[in-house]
């Protein structure tokens, strides 16, 4: 975008401390409208007159930001009086924080800059006159309450402090080629929660439990003396004694410290967030009170679109859990879990949960951002990142984690009917697939790469994260996907494909041909999933028999997303609700028995015997898992997209009721209008209620009807197989 502004820092050096950026006006005649436009390096708040400007929480959100830095315009028209004090306030964010260790080569240089600003107020007078004021060296600096502030390790606030703007400021040869209009979804607080307990634990530390994992803030009131300090530390779990347990957070800190002025104050952070549902008070003046204490929940500004309801409490259960980890990890960037000392963007995550996060959210605005960051740090050889932003730039890509290039635009498309988000990735779609085809030791698969594998599989050998499934075999498999998707993509921008087909066509005979056999239930999944097994009906055979044999999923992230679609799609639809419903480890259910409110990264995060599974990997809200939820609104409501109409503008409705529900009711606020299917058990018939806003395909009991508009009501016997 074009941008005259100058970028300002501070003269001094403010260490640890955050400072805040101040610059004073008068308005002398009668005003229109004032705007400002402003953005940093790192995250701000801006107030004018004490007031803060906009709903914008860490603006100005996480992006590439060596390419693409957001600037968030704000009408600031009913703030402005004659005399006018504007203030921005500056944490480290993501953009100077020290981020995960293994990250720190990459942002050493992030971490080098300092907090600079740059920010254009235009007032337009009635007259029809303007006026501009930008950030230069009339604006003056303070240090500001906040000592301390880092995403890891939370905050430190000396509330006695009051700023003094007597620091100079200084130019600085900040970035403005890389300067953008705000592209994604604000970050902001989006919900509070109140504590439902306080307890004593066997350690007399007091706990709040907020009842809920979440990832945002606290904030306190209190009636305090000056010097007082309240101090608080942040866990999702409580170990099996009852006591607070942090030790998941590895090197993450996630603290908060507040130190009181005289009288009543009411106070949460500014520049940071956590993911905790228990807050244990270290140091508070008095007695703690839950009714001091609130949580704000802090996400992605989407509009919920899908719910799901059924008889059994447990899976509704499971659907709160998949939807407040798509809250917790949706925060700007789709992250693995919001936490521990990571917090990333992690590709592979987002493109195993993108179909399920579509279909309960709006993310279409929110998706289309994280991918432009996505093709901004993709290598000119097509290299994808396995994180985005890429704050890790490690040497080779991995399979199922680069393939988010191409599966996460196409199923964005597939849920809001927008060509655009292929049109924007479409090269570098492309690229990857060159990336694939360059990088291989045998062409037309892709072997030899260096891959996280089915990561967290339950059939991995002792001591590996990576599941047995063969990296070769996952690898090739999601070439073809990848080509595959590439190919429809080419398609609906009228592009040739003609290459892209016969590169299909030669993977998919040479992936036949070498991999015959699969021998791990992911193995079976992908073969029949992806259509390229000789034989897809034989390989889903074959994966029921090793389903069967072992009693439950043995699949990591790159199985489980597919596995039940896999199931119902060849015949196998109660061995799938064997899965879905299954209540003890490992399956979805497992950790609602044990009272999860997010979905786990491990089958096993707390194990039967109530022993954690290890420290070192064991989030209690990692999205990946929840991916299930996309199977229980195509298959068992059975509402489809056509294809060759997305976005529901034809829609295909077929269910698959199981009669261990007495009922199901799901709904999806799509593009064209809400589409509802439900079903339930009237004595011996299903009666199923579809609720269609166009024209739609209808299959049940093996028989398709065509619908108009409205809500249709049909019967079939229970017993009959659907
Ligand atoms: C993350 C995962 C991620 C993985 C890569 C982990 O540390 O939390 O979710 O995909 O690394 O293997």
């Amino acid at each position: 975008m074009k941008w005259n502004a100058k970028w300002i820092k501070p003269v001094q050096e403010h260490q640890d401390i955050a400072p805040v950026f101040s610059r004073e006006f008068r308005v002398k005649k009668e005003l229109k409208h004032a705007e400002l436009k402003c953005t940093v390096l790192g995250v701000y708040e801006a107030r004018l007159n004490g007031n803060r400007i906009g709903d914008f929480y860490m603006a100005p959100g996480w992006t590439a930001y060596n390419h693409r830095l957001q600037v968030q315009s704000y009408d600031v028209t009913s703030l402005i009086k004659e005399e006018n004090h504007l203030t921005i306030l500056i944490g480290k964010g993501w953009y100077r924080n020290p981020l995960a260790d293994w990250a720190r080569k990459y942002q050493k240089e992030m971490m080098k800059f300092p907090a600079a600003c740059t920010a254009v107020l235009t007032l337009t007078y009635l007259d029809g006159s303007q006026e501009i004021i930008e950030t230069d060296e009339q604006w003056t600096c303070a240090d500001s309450q906040v000592l301390f502030s880092e995403l890891y390790d939370g905050e430190i606030v000396d509330g006695r402090v009051i700023p003094v703007y007597d620091h100079k400021v200084e130019l600085f040869d900040g970035p403005t080629h890389t300067l953008i209009e705000q592209e994604g979804e604000e970050i902001r607080e989006m919900e509070i929660l109140h504590p439902m307990r306080l307890i004593v634990t066997p350690k007399q530390e007091v706990v709040l439990d907020f009842g809920q994992n979440l990832t945002g803030l606290v904030e306190v009131c209190v009636d305090a003396h000056e010097n007082d300090v309240i101090d608080l530390s942040f866990a999702e779990v409580l170990d099996k004694d009852g006591n607070f347990y942090t030790e998941n957070y590895r090197g993450a800190k996630a603290m908060y410290r507040y130190i009181c002025h005289e009288g009543k104050q009411t106070h949460h952070p500014k520049l940071t967030f956590w993911g905790f549902r228990y807050v244990r008070v270290n140091e508070f003046p008095g007695t703690v009170s839950m009714d001091q204490f609130k949580a704000i929940a802090i996400y992605s500004n989407m509009k919920q679109t899908g719910h799901i309801e059924t008889s059994n409490s447990r899976l509704n259960q499971l659907f709160s859990n998949v939807l407040w980890g798509q809250k917790g990890n949706f925060v700007d960037v789709p992250t693995d879990c919001p936490q521990r000392d990571e917090r990333l963007g992690w590709t592979g995550d987002a493109q195993v949960f993108v179909k399920t996060a579509c279909l309960n959210y709006d993310v279409e605005t929110f998706f289309m951002k994280w991918l432009n960051d996505l093709s901004a740090h993709q290598h000119e050889d097509g290299y994808v990142p396995h994180v985005v932003p890429d704050v890790l730039q490690n040497p080779h890509a991995s399979t199922a984690w680069g393939d988010a290039a191409v599966i996460c635009p196409w199923e964005v498309y597939l849920a809001y009917g927008n060509p655009q988000v292929l049109e924007n990735q479409f090269e570098s779609m492309c690229k990857w697939i060159d990336y694939m085809s360059t990088h291989t030791t045998t062409p037309y698969l892709w072997t030899g790469g260096t891959h996280y594998g089915d990561w967290l599989g339950l059939d991995a050998p002792s001591g590996s994260y990576k599941g047995s499934s063969s990296e070769d075999l996952i690898a090739s498999a999601f070439y073809a996907r990848s080509v595959e998707l590439t190919i429809k993509a080419a398609e609906v921008l009228y592009k040739d494909a003609s290459e892209l087909k016969e590169l299909y066509r030669k993977i998919k005979q040479t992936f036949q041909k070498t991999f015959t056999e699969y021998r791990t239930q992911t193995e079976c999944v992908l073969a029949a999933h992806f259509k390229l097994a000789e034989d897809p009906q034989k390989a889903a055979d074959h994966l029921a028999e090793k389903v069967r044999k072992a009693g439950h999923l043995e699949t990591g992230f790159v199985g489980t997303p597919y596995l039940l679609h896999v199931l119902s799609d060849y015949g196998y639809s109660e061995l799938a609700y064997d899965l879905l419903l299954k209540e003890t480890y490992p399956s979805w259910l497992y950790p609602v028995t044990k009272g999860a409110t997010t979905v786990w990264e491990h089958w096993d995060g707390i194990m039967a015997n109530g022993d954690f599974w290890s420290a070192d990997m064991n989030s209690f809200n990692h999205y990946a898992y929840g991916s299930v939820c996309d199977w229980i609104y195509t298959k068992a409501a059975g509402i489809q997209t056509k294809e060759e109409a997305p976005g529901y503008q034809k829609i295909r409705i077929a269910p698959i009721p199981d009669k261990r529900l007495d009922w199901l009711r799901v709904s999806v606020q799509t593009r064209a209008g809400v589409v509802e299917s439900n079903w339930k058990k009237q004595e011996d018939m299903w009666r199923f209620d579809i609720t269609v806003p166009t024209e739609a395909e209808i299959i049940i009991n093996g028989k398709t009807m065509q619908v108009q508009k409205g809500t249709s009501c049909f019967f079939a016997p229970v017993s009959d197989k659907l």
